[in-house]
């Protein structure tokens, strides 16, 4: 069996009152008709169509990167999901879901399974949908089904006395008595091609929408005497539409909820797993522990023993075995060895790799830098485009100055090198192996192994000096403006 996969997601989405469209609103960081995308994927179909139509230029735009690999990240693996290769279907106008998936029949076919599923429905999973598949494969068209309470917006499955589905009423078409129906259409559905071209030839737009309804296959297959089967959703969140803001956050809530029972279940403590924010793949050891309003973007690895501490911010890092990120500190695209100490207040810029048991402290910044073993900077500072080898100490306030106005300059500190508080390091510069900076030194030139280096102006006391008198409103005025006077030349 061949299958090919049709996602819909040409629609305009009015009801987000958004003007992003809206497969491309955001769950979990990315957009949502991207979650179809890879589940999708994860059938490995032979095809996989995606309609586009509203705002098609930043649709494509916006999954341009989806076929191609992730951003390449040294040091971090991605993770191993097939990333499949989309044939874009124009739907020039959106004329219902049923005129969507007709303008991809030419190009599929008859002895191809369809699988339709949308752009706006993010989180199904692929089993649900296998079995939608495979019954699809013995030639039955199979609708994916849910039983829900909260029945708006949703189409009502229509079964006869037997039990046989006959048809599928969309809510704002449907009477009183299938108002009261409870076992809703999820959209999902599959089909035999050669079938499915057949009912959507017969599809009408005589509705209260003026559209070409998908649902309405169900009726016209019956009609032809094609066998119907419905299967119900593994589970209601899998099937959850996004119309609007208000479901777009109910998904999100459910993602959320979803990732951190996967946490929990992979031996993670969460302090409170509804304030955790997981908008990615993040894979955790054994023995974590991530406190409140922890954000994890991207490929996040945490290996085992690893301590987050509350809102803290970790963008597609790796993070070694027992360290810990203590309060709001930021990591964002770094490697991060064993039994490092990071924060509080700790920001660690792209590119950067912390090798194990290196200390960094409150207001220290870290860019495209390469910290050795046994390193510590642990107060207000700044170190960018360095290497830093082990053993080394970077006091409180040092600046690697890597900037002229106009390159980027590099900074090289040798093993056991001990940086006194408040030096400049203006790059490019080397520091030498057990070389000490004095404190407050600005170092221009790269200086020898081994010895003191210090540039710092000679101390002197002045006995004579007295401290300013406190001066009213106008002597403060008249001083101002004789010191600001512009000379006259
Ligand atoms: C649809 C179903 C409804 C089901 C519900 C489940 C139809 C007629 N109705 O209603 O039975 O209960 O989903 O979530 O199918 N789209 C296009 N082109 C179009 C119109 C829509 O590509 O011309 C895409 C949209 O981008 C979206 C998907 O199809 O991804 C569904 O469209 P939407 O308008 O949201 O349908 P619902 O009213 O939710
Ligand atoms: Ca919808």
């Amino acid at each position: 069996m061949q299958l090919s996969v049709v996602i819909l997601a040409a629609g305009r989405g009015k009801r987000m009152n958004s003007d992003l469209p809206k497969v491309l609103q955001p769950l979990a960081g990315r957009p949502l008709v991207q979650h179809v995308i890879r589940t999708a994927a994860a059938l490995e179909p032979a095809a996989l169509y995606v309609v586009y139509g509203y705002g098609g230029a930043q649709v494509q735009a916006a999954l341009s990167h989806v076929a191609a690999s992730p951003t390449a990240q040294p040091n971090i693996a991605q993770p191993s999901i097939a990333q499949p290769s989309i044939e874009w279907v124009l739907q020039a106008d959106q004329l219902g879901t049923g005129h969507a998936v007709m303008q991809a029949m030419s190009l599929i076919p008859d002895e191809h399974t369809v699988l339709v599923l949308y752009g706006d429905v993010p989180l199904i999973r692929p089993p649900s949908l296998q079995k939608l598949v495979a019954a699809a494969a013995e030639g039955a068209l199979a609708v994916l089904t849910v039983n829900l309470e909260d029945a708006a917006g949703y189409g009502r499955i229509v079964r006869n006395a037997d039990g046989e589905i006959r048809a599928i009423v969309e809510h704002r078409d449907a009477n009183p008595e299938e108002l009261q129906i409870r076992e809703l259409n999820t959209g999902i559905m599959a089909a035999p091609a050669h079938r499915l071209r057949e009912w959507l030839l017969g599809l009408g737009s005589n509705n209260s929408a003026r559209e070409y309804y998908l649902t309405d296959a169900v009726a016209l297959a019956v009609q032809a005497g094609d066998r119907v089967v419905g299967f119900s959703a593994a589970s209601p969140t899998e099937v959850m539409g996004v119309n609007d803001k208000i479901q777009l956050a109910r998904v999100e809530s459910a993602y959320r909820r979803e990732k951190a029972g996967e946490l929990m279940l992979a031996g993670a403590t969460l302090a409170d797993p509804n304030r955790i924010d997981i908008r990615g793949e993040v894979e955790v050891g054994r023995d974590v522990f991530i406190d409140v309003n922890a954000v994890l973007i991207g490929t996040v690895r945490l290996a085992k023993g690893v301590k987050v501490g509350p809102n803290c911010i970790i963008i597609d890092s790796e993070i070694g075995a027992g360290t810990e990120i203590h309060a709001n500190s930021m990591i964002d695209r770094a490697l991060i060895e064993e039994n490092c100490r990071i924060g509080p207040f700790a920001r660690v810029r792209p590119n950067s790799v912390l090798h194990h048991d290196v200390h960094i402290g409150n207001f220290v910044e870290i860019k495209a830098s390469d910290i050795g073993p046994d390193s510590k900077a642990n107060h207000l500072t700044y170190i960018g485009d360095a290497r830093v080898g082990s053993g080394v100490n970077v006091g409180a306030g040092t600046v690697t100055c890597n900037y002229d106005g106009q390159n980027k300059w590099p900074t090289l500190i040798e093993d056991g090198a001990f940086i006194g508080s408040g030096s400049m390091l203006v790059a490019p510069v080397r520091i030498g192996a057990d070389a000490t900076i004095g404190a407050g030194s600005t170092i221009t030139q790269s200086t020898p192994d081994g010895e003191l280096t210090l540039t710092r102006a000679k101390q002197i006391s002045v006995a004579t000096w007295n401290r300013a008198p406190k001066l009213d409103e106008n002597e403060k005025a008249a001083a101002v403006e004789a010191a600001i006077k512009k000379p006259t030349s």
